[in-house]
């Protein structure tokens, strides 16, 4: 494979302090236009605490039915989801969970509010403490990378990260168990993703697959690396310089998968639309609108879940 065939790899070593933040700014805007899609090494996020998110996951999905149940999606989408089992019925209208759709579990966690932070199943005991502290370091990695960004574009620093504020990250772990001859095992259909960025700690095992020039590629996972990706929100408030691609995820024949998505979620009064310093140039024309990110929860909640849903709400 050539190497421009090959999906971005941004080294992060050196970025503690806001010169060394700077230097990678360039780098990563270039990833974001030209890929949607870019691995970022040495990016400072506690390696033993990424084994013991992967583990306390692989607890939990290996606990009987009966037990996750218990954990069953509510109809805020927090929670645990099988299709055998089905989950919560808006869950199910908005086309989350399909028939082949893998199992799951989905929270939000650093909304601040610790009635939802205890959603976060209490079995295994590490898991919920694991997911707190593991969303509260990635969310910083997140906010670095944005600082990154913002300055590339000419922003203030913290101009991404304010127009979002105060940030969520959701927490998706996605379960592709090991296939015997009379099951099949679930997949995760093409789609976008919302937020404004996600970072995917993505299992030794490969099964990620990105679309690029209308194919399908598959994603080579590097050792403790995140696979980011652009999503809506981004696009939008960048005036569509930045791309949200579409992905899917499977598992691999004969190994076991685990995948955990780290969404970088935006309030839900924040508003999402094109920033009006990053219009082009020449014709200062915003190609999308404007509208509250709850608001388009709302309304993708009415429509349902289909290709890059927020992009073309607005
Ligand atoms: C995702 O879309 O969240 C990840 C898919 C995967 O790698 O399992
Ligand atoms: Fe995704």
């Amino acid at each position: 494979m050539k190497m421009e065939d090959e999906v971005p790899v941004i080294d992060l070593a050196g970025t503690q302090d806001d010169a060394g933040l700077k230097s990678v700014g360039a780098q990563i805007a270039k990833a974001c236009e030209e890929w949607g899609f870019f691995q970022i090494i040495n990016h400072g996020v506690d390696l033993s605490l990424m084994d013991r998110i992967q583990e306390a996951y692989r607890e939990f999905f290996y606990l009987p039915p009966e037990e996750k149940q218990k954990y069953l999606v509510d109809d805020q989408f927090q929670g645990w989801c099988c299709p055998e089992m089905s989950g919560h019925a808006r869950v199910k209208k908005i086309g989350l969970i399909t028939p082949e759709t893998c199992e799951y579990m989905y929270h939000d966690v650093l909304y601040g509010d610790p009635d939802r932070q205890n959603l976060v199943p209490p079995n295994p005991p590490a898991l919920r403490a694991t997911v707190l502290e593991y969303a509260t370091q990635v969310r910083a990695l997140q906010e670095r990378v944005l600082a990154a960004l913002s300055q590339e574009l000419g922003l203030e620093a913290d101009a991404l990260r304010r127009l979002f504020a105060p940030a969520d990250v959701g927490i998706r772990a996605n379960f592709y168990p090991l296939k015997t001859d009379d099951n099949t095992v679930g997949v995760l259909p093409a789609h976008s993703d919302a937020p404004v960025f996600t970072f995917l700690l993505a299992d030794k095992v490969p099964g990620l697959e990105i679309r690029r020039h209308g194919r399908w590629m598959q994603v080579e996972p590097l050792q403790n690396a995140f696979i980011v990706n652009v999503a809506d929100c981004l696009e939008v408030v960048s005036n569509g310089r930045f791309k949200s691609v579409e992905h899917k995820g499977g598992g691999n024949e004969g190994r076991e998968r685990i995948s955990i998505g780290a969404f970088y979620n935006p309030a839900r009064a924040a508003t999402i639309g094109p920033v009006a310093q990053l219009l082009d140039e020449s014709s200062r024309r915003p190609r999308y609108g404007s509208a509250r990110f709850a608001d388009l929860q709302d309304q993708l909640v009415a429509k349902g879940v289909h290709g890059k849903r927020y992009v073309e709400a607005l």
